[in-house]
């Protein structure tokens, strides 16, 4: 349901994993909502992991995901996605899956 305090709970997550430093080494936000677009996914990632620099924008879906990839493989990270309307392709972005052996994790709010 919308109003309900799922970005709120989604944000308080985020910030007791950005002050407890020790659990995940990268803790990332991205507001998906209605207008889904893996581009716009894989540009928020690739911010916060300091890949967005030149020649990002003349890389091709699979180049920037195989970049975010590369770097979040050996990361223990958490992915927080606010607001998915439609499923979300991980592999495309570029996202590993999470397991018990990486003890990353993806969270994610939905009003579906
Ligand atoms: N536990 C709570 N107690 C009181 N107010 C709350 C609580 N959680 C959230 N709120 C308030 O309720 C409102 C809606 O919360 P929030 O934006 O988190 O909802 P949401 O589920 O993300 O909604 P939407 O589906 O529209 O994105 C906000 O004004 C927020 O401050
Ligand atoms: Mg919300």
């Amino acid at each position: 349901m919308g109003g309900v305090g799922k970005t709120t709970l989604l944000t308080q997550i985020n910030n007791k994993f950005v002050k407890k430093e020790d659990v995940f080494d990268i803790v990332i936000w991205v507001v998906v909502s209605k207008d889904l677009q893996i581009q716009k996914i894989q540009e928020e990632i690739a911010k916060k992991l300091g890949l967005a620099g030149d020649g990002w924008n003349q890389k091709d879906e699979d180049q920037k995901s195989r970049d975010i990839h590369n770097v979040l493989r050996r990361k223990k990270f958490v992915l927080l996605l606010d607001d998915i309307w439609a499923k979300v392709n991980l592999t495309k972005i570029g996202v590993p899956y999470p397991n018990r052996e990486n003890g990353s994790k993806v969270v994610f709010t939905t009003r579906s």
